[in-house]
């Protein structure tokens, strides 16, 4: 709790020592690179009404949905966006997987942003349309391998975690070219062809996919994680792939927060500190956590420590992706 009131002093003094300037009464634009009603929307909505009260309630956030080209057309957006603190990027995974997918990409991940600090991470599901015939990741496997190429597979966009995800599983089944990818302008809109039968399967957040398991609109054959969701009410019986034979498959996407290069020094220290506030809001953390989330430790807010780990996911992802990947251009 001293933390907690340590933090909320450090933020309060922030906000006063530049009250005048920043946020004044312009709104904080979150742009989100997908459609409006999905996963990283869902974070963005969330954290906004959180940030909104860590800011002492004067500051108006904004969630603008750039989608397309698995989430790049709004990061370059935002990279050449005036850096004055009010237009922030909310981006996940695909932060780190577009460079190993576009070869023409319009910025740099680690060169052409200020980075805010880590949300959360988030496991994703193996999911197929209500009609499909099998009822458990062995039987949905062979149905796929029965089938090869008559099936096809929903994504975000090449770079999005349901892209990537979907990637990495058809190398690790070796079933690279069995399905047709359908790409979507992000995995509300995807989910939608899926309930109502449009598309045969896709990979998602849980923070997507949760209600509609539930609800039983969807069939869920498997987690991506490498451990099981144990303490996941709904999902704690979902075999990982891991236990389905796919060696090593480990896929968890997170989330992250972003401003312009060059957005001031006290304006970054100002939202850095609303950030952290905002991720120990308990009404936050229940919203993440009923959705299968977490939300991370205050060290992965520190901008250092995210920018170390989004360098560490660029690394990591690139060969996986060439190993299994389309290139967009
Ligand atoms: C993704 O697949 O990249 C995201 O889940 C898409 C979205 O948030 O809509």
């Amino acid at each position: 709790m001293k933390r907690l009131l340590v933090l909320a002093a450090a933020a309060v003094s922030l906000f006063s020592a530049n009250a005048q300037t920043f946020p004044g009464t312009k709104p904080i634009s979150f742009v989100v690179p997908f459609a409006a009603g999905g996963p990283t929307d869902r974070v963005a909505r969330d954290l906004a009404e959180a940030m909104r009260k860590s800011m002492g309630g004067g500051a108006n956030f904004v969630v603008e949905n750039v989608n397309g080209a698995g989430g790049t057309i709004a990061a370059t957006k935002v990279a050449k966006s005036a850096p004055d603190g009010h237009t922030l990027l909310l981006h996940h995974i695909g932060m780190a997987s577009a460079p190993a997918l576009y070869r023409k990409l319009q910025y740099k991940p680690l060169d052409d942003f200020e980075y805010l600090g880590m949300i959360n991470e988030v496991p994703m599901t193996l999911i197929g349309k209500p009609q499909l015939v099998a009822n458990n990741y062995r039987d949905f496997e062979n149905y796929i391998r029965a089938n090869a190429g008559k099936l096809n597979i929903a994504h975000a966009g090449l770079g999005s975690a349901s892209h990537l995800c979907g990637l990495m599983w058809q190398s690790a089944i070796n079933a690279k070219d069995a399905m047709t990818t359908i790409p979507f302008g992000g995995t509300a809109p995807a989910m939608n062809a899926l309930v109502g039968g449009q598309v045969d399967l896709m990979c998602d957040q849980t923070t997507n996919t949760s209600g509609q398991i539930e609800a039983g609109r969807v069939k869920v054959f498997a987690v991506t994680t490498a451990k099981p969701l144990s303490s996941n009410k709904l999902l704690k019986d979902v075999p990982t792939l891991q236990e389905m034979g796919l060696k090593g498959f480990d896929l968890t996407i997170w989330h992250g927060l972003y401003a312009p290069k060059g957005t001031p020094p006290a304006v970054l220290a100002q939202i850095n500190a609303a950030l952290k506030l905002a991720l120990k809001d308990p009404e936050f953390i229940k919203k993440q956590e009923g959705l299968g989330a977490v939300v991370v430790a205050d060290k992965r807010v520190e901008p250092a420590m995210h920018k170390a780990f989004v360098a560490s996911e660029l690394s990591k992802l690139k060969p996986v992706i060439e190993a299994a990947g389309k290139f967009a251009d």
